[in-house]
């Protein structure tokens, strides 16, 4: 099998001909920051917010950006003219390999710029039709997880957890508070109305959870952004995971207890289908613009 071709800081090149530094800044301290972008045939899904999120992220490790998000959406689509189909972009940018293994920020130091694509693995219908199973565990990150970083530790640890228990995702709690979950955001519905965690340093600020959000308001679907108690999501008639790879999907079990009726709600229902509407229009709309 050929090695499928990736980016490298500017290039084209195989997968397997990369090669980075040991000292590079991502490897030894996972000092860098990332992003994950779904493609639709060729069409990437909310390619400038991810960047504007890159950029925020970037602000926030004191990073400067080496591209404009224009650049960057240029750089995916030459990547992506290898990469026909459904796909995921992955996107990473860490400080740059200096000299020697040292704490501090060093100056003036080319970041490393890596990016490439994977199958998009979109959720299978039984996961739609059915939903997944989640556990809970305590939320026992570090306190700044609004920027998404390559620190991915504290996720790696909670998402293994739930994998160890034939689980597809772990929801984390904070001091008796929703967050979110090792890789998604975390949505519960009761009587009709849905909440989502707030917009702090303590979860991602999702693109998908963003969409959703809007994609409720233009639907007519009830939806506030607050602090949810541990209470509140154990008692949910529904709970549903958002990511750019999960998309949105119900969550029917947790911590082997039935969500609600077992089955996903109403709500997610009418969600789903606003989430799928809107990836339909997206592609008709570039069809025309084509
Ligand atoms: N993860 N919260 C966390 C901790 C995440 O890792 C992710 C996404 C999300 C959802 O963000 P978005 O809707 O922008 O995908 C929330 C990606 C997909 C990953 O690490 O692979």
């Amino acid at each position: 099998m050929t090695s499928p071709t990736a980016h490298f800081n500017g290039e084209l090149m195989a997968l397997e001909r990369i090669a980075i530094s040991p000292l590079d800044r991502g490897f030894i301290f996972g000092d860098g920051v990332y992003e994950v972008i779904p493609v639709y045939a060729g069409v990437p899904l909310r390619a400038r917010e991810h960047f504007e999120r890159l950029q925020r992220s970037m602000n926030e490790i004191r990073l400067a950006n080496p591209h404009s998000t224009e650049r960057w959406i240029a750089l995916v689509m030459e990547l992506l003219a290898h990469h026909p189909g459904n796909q995921s972009v992955y996107i990473q940018v860490t400080r740059g390999a200096p000299p020697k293994r040292d704490h501090v920020m060093p100056k003036d130091l080319a970041p490393t710029v890596f990016m490439m694509c994977q199958p998009l693995a979109s959720p299978s219908r039984e996961a739609i039709e059915n939903g997944v199973a989640c556990i809970t565990a305590e939320d026992f990150r570090w306190k700044k997880c609004h920027i998404k970083s390559t620190s991915l530790l504290g996720n790696v640890l909670a998402r293994q957890m739930s994998a160890d228990a034939g689980a597809t995702e772990t929801i984390l709690l904070r001091d008796g508070f929703l967050t979110e979950a090792s890789a998604s955001n975390v949505f519960v519905v009761k009587d009709g109305a849905v909440a989502a965690a707030p917009w702090d340093n303590l979860i991602l600020l999702g693109i998908t959870y963003d969409l959703l959000v809007r994609l409720a308001a233009d639907g007519g679907v009830r939806l506030e952004v607050r602090a949810i108690p541990e209470a509140e999501l154990r008692a949910a008639d529904e709970i549903w995971l958002s990511s750019s790879t999960k998309e949105v999907l119900a969550v029917t079990s947790l911590d082997g207890r039935p969500v609600g009726s077992g089955k996903p709600g109403a709500v997610f229902k009418r969600m789903h289908a606003l989430y799928q509407d809107y990836k339909a229009k997206l592609a008709q709309s570039r069809a025309i613009a084509a």
